[in-house]
């Protein structure tokens, strides 16, 4: 038995991902049998290689190999293209024609896009699958024919079968063994394997050097999406290699080839979204943060008012002073004149902003001594705070009531974190 390498070097096939390679064994194997194979894969993917294999190592191999494009045969023509016609069978068969399944009689029929064939076509198919018979188009002769089917479809025949398409019973008897062919997304070691042979062969063709990648293209090539696959590689490699004075293709360059590259890029869409998981659990981490250090600020507001009312308030600070320094700071004293109510400081710090916008310096917290935590993890996290406010103003189009249910903060506390942050 030929060897899988053996095999790709025969048919031109490049690559060597485990999947690939699994595909072609089967292929080989299934090939000195006469059992039906259905091979599937996305479109580009190179279903076209298997069926010239598994027909160049059976018996066949000396009998005949006729591929029909089932989705290029008008629905008209197509019973008459594979089982042939009677004369007289319709307007123009002017004489009887044999179709392919009588050409191929000893050899192979490779039926591509299988799943494009009409459902009376379907039925007829059904019948030389089960026993070799078929019946020409306009005859009641029943004819026999030693053919072996191989089919291939890019569509998903589950789907097909589902919205009555296809018929099942015809689906499994055509997939008695299926081979299939992963994207080439998924086959990422061979990506820019092919890339250079194309280039190369490119190169060759229009006698030009060979263009080279850089890494970051290659990183580029890697992550793209290749909805149409190899084929798509393909073209992209030739467009490149011909249009390119600069033989030496930028991360730039090569994205300019590639369609919906910002948005096709399952690789990076997959880094944008564990980045943004992993920010938006960091963003998470951030707010229960602020959460605390505003508690912690409403806590020491509380108490100051609680040290203010209490009558016993002088005797408090004084019995706590270590405790109170280490909570306000070393040089905090409690200025009672300046504890109004803060709910009126915000209304007419309102106010007076709507007249005249006020000096960031002036927008200090009266409790300046319990916010002004300088530490530089704090500062940071005060950027992070303001990114998050941005963040929310803009997600809910700048309404403040919609951001702050967001932020999970009161509107009023979203409006003071505004004008803090002079946004
Ligand atoms: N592994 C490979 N090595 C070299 N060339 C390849 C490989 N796979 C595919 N190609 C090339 O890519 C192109 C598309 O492959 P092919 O025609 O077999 O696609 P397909 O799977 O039949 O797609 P469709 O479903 O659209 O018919 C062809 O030119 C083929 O030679
Ligand atoms: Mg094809």
């Amino acid at each position: 038995m030929e060897s899988v390498q053996a095999i790709k070097q025969r048919f031109g096939i490049i690559g060597n991902d485990v999947k690939l390679n699994r595909a072609i064994e089967k292929a080989i194997q299934v090939a000195p049998t006469d059992i039906s194979v259905l091979i599937t894969g996305e479109s580009g993917v190179g279903k076209e290689a298997l069926p010239k294999i598994i027909h160049s190592l059976s018996h066949r191999k000396h009998g005949k190999f006729i591929a029909v494009n089932c989705g290029a045969i008008p629905e008209g023509t197509i019973d008459s293209e594979l089982f042939g016609h009677e004369k007289g069978a319709f307007t123009g068969a002017t004489q009887t024609r044999s179709g392919y399944f009588e050409e191929a009689d000893g050899g192979t029929v490779f039926l591509d896009e299988v799943g494009e064939l009409p459902l009376t076509t379907q039925v007829r198919l059904l019948r030389v699958l089960e026993n070799g018979e078929f019946l020409k188009v306009g005859s009641s002769k029943t004819q026999k024919t030693d053919v072996r089917i191989v089919a291939a479809t890019n569509i998903n025949m589950f789907e097909a079968i589902k919205k009555e398409k296809f018929r099942e019973d015809l689906y499994y008897r055509l997939s008695t063994v299926e081979i299939y062919l992963p994207p080439l997304r998924e086959r990422k070691d061979d990506i820019h394997l092919l890339f250079r042979k194309f280039a190369s062969d490119f190169a060759q063709k229009y006698k030009m050097p060979t263009i080279r990648l850089e890494e970051a293209a290659i990183q580029l090539l890697l992550k793209y999406r290749w909805a149409g696959n190899v084929r798509q590689l393909r073209n992209i490699a030739e467009q490149v290699s011909v249009l390119e004075q600069n033989r030496t293709i930028s991360y730039d360059t090569l994205k300019s080839y590639l369609p919906d590259a910002g948005s096709n890029l399952p690789a990076v869409i997959k880094h944008t979204k564990s980045d943004s998981d992993f920010s938006s659990e960091r963003e998470i981490l951030y707010k229960i943060l602020f959460d605390m250090k505003s508690d912690l600020n409403d806590l020491k507001k509380l108490t100051m008012e609680l040290m203010k009312d209490d009558s016993n308030g002088e005797k408090v600070q004084k019995e706590n002073k270590t405790l109170i320094n280490k909570i306000y700071g070393e040089e905090s004293e409690i200025d009672y004149a300046n504890t109004e109510d803060e709910d009126v400081m915000e209304i007419l710090q309102v106010e007076h902003q709507k007249s005249l916008p006020e000096p960031p310096q002036e927008k200090e917290d009266k409790y300046h001594f319990a916010e002004e935590i300088q530490e530089e993890e704090t500062l940071s996290l005060q950027d992070k705070e303001l990114e998050l406010i941005k963040k929310a103003l803009e997600r809910n189009k700048g309404k403040r009531k919609a951001a702050a249910s967001e932020l999970g903060i009161s509107e009023r506390t979203l409006y003071r974190k505004i004008k803090q942050y002079d946004l």
